[in-house]
């Protein structure tokens, strides 16, 4: 078994698309095994992406991801990171796959709906970035 880190998005939050979301994550053979909503400081924002801190487009993003509140999720399956990423399509959603999250609900490449992991070692930083031991319950 496998966790990667997911979020929900502001522009998808605030369009009231948690359920909708949360139904093909759980239908996908996922299990929600923590969970959680927030509204991110933009410290928090800047700490989560700082390996995207040198890229033109940290500022936005940053301000953004703290602009509305967003759902966080560590997500379990056999292959979790790979599998999250499938199912939310391509960064950019002009390029995501029938079907997809991203496909379906993104708007443009900054509110693009949502997030993961894209490795092991991102994942490793990403779950504890949010949640503690506690809180992470299989
Ligand atoms: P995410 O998977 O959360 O990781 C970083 C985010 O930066 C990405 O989704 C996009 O929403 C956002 N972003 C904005 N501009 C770009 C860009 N040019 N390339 C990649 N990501 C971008």
């Amino acid at each position: 078994m496998e966790q990667t880190l997911a979020i929900i998005k502001p522009d998808a939050v605030e369009r009231n698309l948690i359920g909708q979301i949360l139904e093909r994550i759980e239908s996908r053979g996922f299990r929600i095994v923590a969970m959680k909503r927030a509204l991110l400081t933009l410290a928090q924002a800047e700490a989560f992406y700082h390996v995207h801190k040198e890229r033109p487009f940290f500022g936005e993003l940053t301000q953004y991801m703290c602009s509305g509140p967003v759902v966080l999720l560590t997500l379990e399956r056999e292959n979790a990171i790979a599998a999250w990423r499938e199912l939310m399509g391509a960064t950019n959603p002009q390029e995501a796959a029938e079907g997809t999250i991203r496909k379906d609900f993104a708007i443009n490449l900054e509110k693009n709906s949502a997030h993961g992991s894209d490795a092991p070692d991102t994942a490793a930083f990403e779950i504890p970035f949010f949640f503690n031991k506690l809180e992470i319950q299989g």
